[in-house]
């Protein structure tokens, strides 16, 4: 396990090592991992609007979500155990949880502030009979099927991008469906730890995330974004993708979770590397099973470094390459002259934290199983 901290970063990397290392048995220590649930979070939700410079701003905040109970199974050592998680609300009293917190939407094209008219808050009905709207652009946005549609392409007729297969792919509504019925769970033969236990590690490196607004960029369908908004860490959960399928896949997932009736949760279809919203206005960005899929990987990061608040956190599971059949400076070569040999990119380690040095990220710290890698880097303060 590669470790790089600060003393921001010392108390996630810390807990989440001695988690692993309290249940290792092997030179891999991912899949040993039991949850921490001790700790105790309190949150709060108001729910109100504010006028901010003669826009219409949403800010959420509800009083108090109620305390959760439930049960996770993690696989401990080979055992399958059950972890009861027994009141994981009360006591996150970070300032960004006490503030009403807003979601700021920017115009995709100029990044300026975006205006919405019509009904407010994020239901399927307050969105489809919203537009969004760039006063600058003079470019509105609809919403439709229960999200924001704020993709520069919206509506375009004639002109289309060449997309590339890990984009394309996923715009098909049958992979859509099966995505989570099936498709993820695969993940488990490159050593991914299974969503359950990949959700806790995420967690726990988005700690200084707490209390503030997260973006889940490529979201899928919502298999986390659903976790991350029940989890009540968060004044605000965003679940973003550019696959208009899996948005609909993860609004028809909510819908059926009555718990999250409630939550603060807004769906926006966006484009990765042009994303839409405010530059510093993002507390945590999570992608999980994404980065291998984006067309330019450092647009993208740059534009996650881009809306991260300084201090901010971003966290991401990717696959790593198996061990390379040829020395690694002539595979590098020989991928940049001839590009990737498959749909989907494979990492190294170091590709993985020169990518986000170069896109001013720091702190870059990993846990690593076979294939499987997550990542968390802050953006310098
Ligand atoms: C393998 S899925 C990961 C889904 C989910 N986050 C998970 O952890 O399983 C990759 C996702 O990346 C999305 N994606 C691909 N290209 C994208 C782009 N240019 N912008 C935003 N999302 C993109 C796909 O639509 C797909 O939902």
């Amino acid at each position: 396990m590669a470790l790089s901290l600060t003393a921001r970063k010392l108390v996630p990397c810390l807990s989440l090592q001695a988690s692993l290392a309290r249940h290792s048995e092997s030179a891999h220590p991912v899949l040993p991992f039991v949850p921490d649930f001790s700790r105790q979070l309190r949150f709060r939700w108001p729910a109100t609007f504010q006028k901010h410079r003669g826009q219409t701003r949403h800010s959420f905040s509800q009083e108090a979500a109620s305390a959760r109970r439930g049960v996770v199974q993690a696989v401990v050592a080979g055992e399958v155990i059950d972890i009861q998680a027994e009141s994981v609300v009360t006591q996150v009293e970070t300032e960004a949880a006490q503030k009403p917190k807003t979601i700021d939407l920017a115009c995709p094209i100029c990044y300026g502030p975006i205006e919405r008219r019509g009904p407010e808050g994020f239901s399927r009905a307050a969105v489809d009979a919203s537009r969004f709207e760039c006063p600058r652009c003079k470019r509105s946005f609809p919403g439709k099927q229960g999200y924001a549609d704020l993709t520069v392409l919206e509506g375009a007729q004639e002109y289309a991008d060449f997309l590339p297969p890990g984009t394309q792919i996923f715009r098909n509504p049958l992979v859509s469906f099966v995505y989570e019925r099936g498709w993820r769970q695969g993940f488990a033969q490159a050593g991914f730890p299974g969503v359950d236990q990949e959700f806790v590690m995420a967690q726990r490196y988005l700690e200084p995330a707490a209390g503030g607004v997260l973006l889940d960029v490529s979201c899928g369908s919502g298999l986390f974004t659903r976790r991350f908004a029940s989890s009540g860490k968060y004044s605000a959960v965003i679940g973003s993708d550019f696959s208009e399928s899996m948005l609909v896949q993860t609004r028809d997932f909510i819908r059926q979770d009555r718990t999250l009736d409630d939550a603060n949760l807004a769906l926006v279809r966006a484009d990765v590397g042009r994303l839409p919203f405010e530059t510093g206005s993002i507390d945590g960005v999570h992608a999980g099973a994404a980065l291998h899929c984006w067309p330019s990987p450092s647009s993208a990061v740059a534009e996650i470094s881009r809306v991260l608040r300084p201090g901010g956190v971003f966290v991401a599971s990717t696959f790593l390459a198996p061990r390379a059949p040829i020395p690694s400076p002539l595979a590098r070569q020989a991928r940049q002259t001839f590009g990737p040999n498959s749909a989907y990119r494979q990492w190294k380690e170091d590709e993985l934290r020169d990518l986000a040095r170069a896109c001013g990220l720091v702190d870059f710290c990993c846990t690593r199983n076979r294939q499987f890698i997550i990542l968390s880097v802050r953006k310098a303060d």
